[in-house]
């Protein structure tokens, strides 16, 4: 039970995702939506409409520096995230952040101390996959031993969506990661459900299926993964993929491999061919981008952890880094912030 009794007086910046974001606020009875803050006009169209009561601003640094808020999230582009939390926090401000927390090792060391300077501030980043039903009910059985040992696990985040580095905002920053940008939910899904965190990594990339467009840097990243507990790791950060948005996921153990599909997972617990696998039937995706902050309201007034807890946001993005600084230059120690 949450402890909090005044309403928090919450600001979004952004209203992208940042829509999920507002609908979740809303919907929680002590959360005041005080400031929406976008760039765009016809984000404040949107939000003057839905949501009057509360004041609009197209200047992120007002909603920042404003003492009478206590919640910010920050939703606006990768490139500024860093900025904003900074200011969010000497401002003390909770802060849930859109992934990634931010573009670099140093900047992420000095949130970090910014953080230390202040503990009693919390800060979450919508690591969603976390939320998705079937994935809960995987990590649930790999708990319960029905893995028993764990040696590999493999994901790809098959983004199925290039137009939004060939075309959109992503294509246009100075840096922009697929690995930071998109990579993350899936380290992030690696490190809740296998419980070790990464060793080493060795990096490949290339920017074919995007060539010749206004995006710069590679769109297909594939690294190899060793963890601390021995066991190896795939991942392929896919932007060009000819396919819908998709979270492919195989983990293996010594007592059942399991392999993500869309309609259902399946869980192989026999060698035999002839044996059938279980089908396993939960929702996939089946997460509100919003999920998380029921969760992260309720860390504030209780004075704990969120769910995503700052290890959790600091050790994949660690790793992301460490990824993002072997593409092509051989392995690299992961250097844990
Ligand atoms: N967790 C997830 O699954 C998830 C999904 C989508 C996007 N994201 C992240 O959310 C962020 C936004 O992405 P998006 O898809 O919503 O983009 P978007 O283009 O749909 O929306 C971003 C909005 O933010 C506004 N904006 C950007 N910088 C701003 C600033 N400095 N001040 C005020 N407004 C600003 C833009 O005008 C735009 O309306 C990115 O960091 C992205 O990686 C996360």
């Amino acid at each position: 039970m949450s402890v909090q009794t005044k309403p928090l007086k919450v600001g979004v910046i952004g209203l992208g995702v940042g829509q999920a974001h507002v609908e979740a606020y809303d919907r929680h009875p002590q959360v005041n939506i005080f400031a929406l803050c976008d760039l765009a006009e016809e984000k404040r169209a949107w939000a003057l409409e839905s949501y009057p009561e509360a004041g609009f601003t197209s200047s992120a640094e007002e909603i920042l520096t404003d003492p009478r808020i206590d919640v910010v999230s920050i939703c606006s582009y990768d490139d500024i995230h860093y900025e904003q939390i900074m200011l969010a926090l000497e401002h003390n401000k909770h802060v849930f952040v859109e992934k990634p927390l931010c573009l670099k090792s140093e900047h992420a060391r000095d949130i970090r101390r910014a953080l230390d300077e202040k503990p009693h501030l919390k800060i979450s980043s919508n690591l969603i996959l976390r939320k998705c039903p079937r994935f809960i009910a995987l990590r649930e059985k790999i708990l319960a031993g029905d893995f028993g040992e764990l040696f590999c696990i493999e994901g790809d985040y098959n983004y199925g969506r290039l137009w939004k580095v060939t075309e959109g905002w992503r294509g246009q920053l100075e840096f922009y990661s697929i690995v930071l940008g998109g990579g993350v939910h899936i380290i992030d899904l690696f490190l809740w459900l296998t419980g070790s965190r990464v060793k080493e990594v060795t990096a490949y990339g290339n920017q074919i299926a995007s060539r010749g467009t206004q995006f710069r840097y590679p769109d297909l990243v594939s690294a190899i993964l060793q963890f601390e507990n021995g066991m190896t790791g795939k991942l392929t950060v896919n932007y060009g993929c000819m396919q819908p948005h998709f979270h492919n996921l195989m983990i293996y153990g010594t007592g059942a491999t399991y392999v993500n599909d869309l309609e259902y997972g399946r869980l192989y617990t026999s060698r035999d061919p002839l044996q059938p696998f279980t089908k396993m039937t939960q929702p996939y995706p089946g997460v509100h981008k919003g999920d998380l902050l029921d969760d992260f309201i309720a860390a504030i007034g209780e004075d704990r952890e969120p769910q995503i807890t700052k290890t959790d946001i600091f050790d994949a993005i660690s790793i992301c880094l460490a990824i993002e600084k072997s593409i092509n230059h051989g392995p690299v120690a992961v250097d844990y912030i």
